[in-house]
């Protein structure tokens, strides 16, 4: 049986992936006046604030000198706290709610195991600071997913294995730095998806009895 789970943050607990991109466009809009396409989203999931904008300015095929790429970061960070203003626990993704309480109720610890730097923020929003019993910090990792080490920072600050654990995730790099942790990979999400040891469709489906089986067999 598991011990310990390691939650993604955007698109796992709350609905802020949205927020993310629409701040990316309209700082792209504002500065290159270009339009970033919709697949273009995936590949800024789960990535580090800094990764993302190398994401985007590749596939503009842009190159900026580091001070600009520093500038244009912290003005797509700015317009994102401004826009996570209104930000309440009705941003909780469905299902998310009972999934944490049944966690809670069989004794199981969690932790946040998020690249983003304003994790700490959105829990407190969403209300549900209290509910996590480590959060690991990115800022202090070597490398952001899809390396394995917030994962494994996550699970050390709950005191356990990684394999004592399982991770959740909503993004194709959230779900490889999961399985390199050696945490067991539960996705929500599309077939992008399917490097995961178990995927449902979405937040909504999932069953804590399901994972249990799966993770036990
Ligand atoms: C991840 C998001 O959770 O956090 C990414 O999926 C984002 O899109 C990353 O780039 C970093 O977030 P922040 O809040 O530190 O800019
Ligand atoms: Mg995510």
């Amino acid at each position: 049986m598991f011990k310990g789970a390691l939650f993604d943050l955007d698109g796992v607990i709350a609905d802020t992936a949205v927020f993310h991109f629409a701040a990316w466009r309209n700082l792209v809009k504002k500065y290159f006046d270009a339009d970033l396409p919709d697949e273009l989203e995936e590949k800024t999931k789960g990535v580090s604030r800094e990764d993302s904008l190398r994401v985007i300015l590749d596939h503009l095929h842009i190159s900026v000198p580091s001070e600009e790429f520093s500038r244009l970061a912290q003005e797509k960070n700015e317009a994102y706290i401004e826009a996570l203003d209104v930000l309440t626990p009705d941003y909780i993704l469905p299902g998310i709610a009972d999934f944490i309480q049944t966690l809670q109720e069989k004794g199981i610890k969690l932790a946040l195991a998020s690249a983003s730097k304003n994790g700490p923020i959105i829990l407190e929003k969403l209300g549900l600071a209290d509910a996590f019993d480590a959060i690991a910090d990115p800022a202090k990792v070597a490398a952001g997913k899809p390396a394995p080490d917030i994962f494994k920072a996550a699970a050390q600050g709950l005191g356990l294995a990684p394999e004592e654990c399982i991770g959740v995730e909503d993004a194709v790099a959230g779900v490889t730095a999961i399985n390199a942790s050696g945490a067991y990979s539960v996705a929500v999400g599309g077939e992008e998806l399917d490097h995961a040891k178990l995927r449902f469709e979405s937040t909504a489906d999932l069953d804590f009895d399901k994972i249990t089986e799966a993770f036990n067999s």
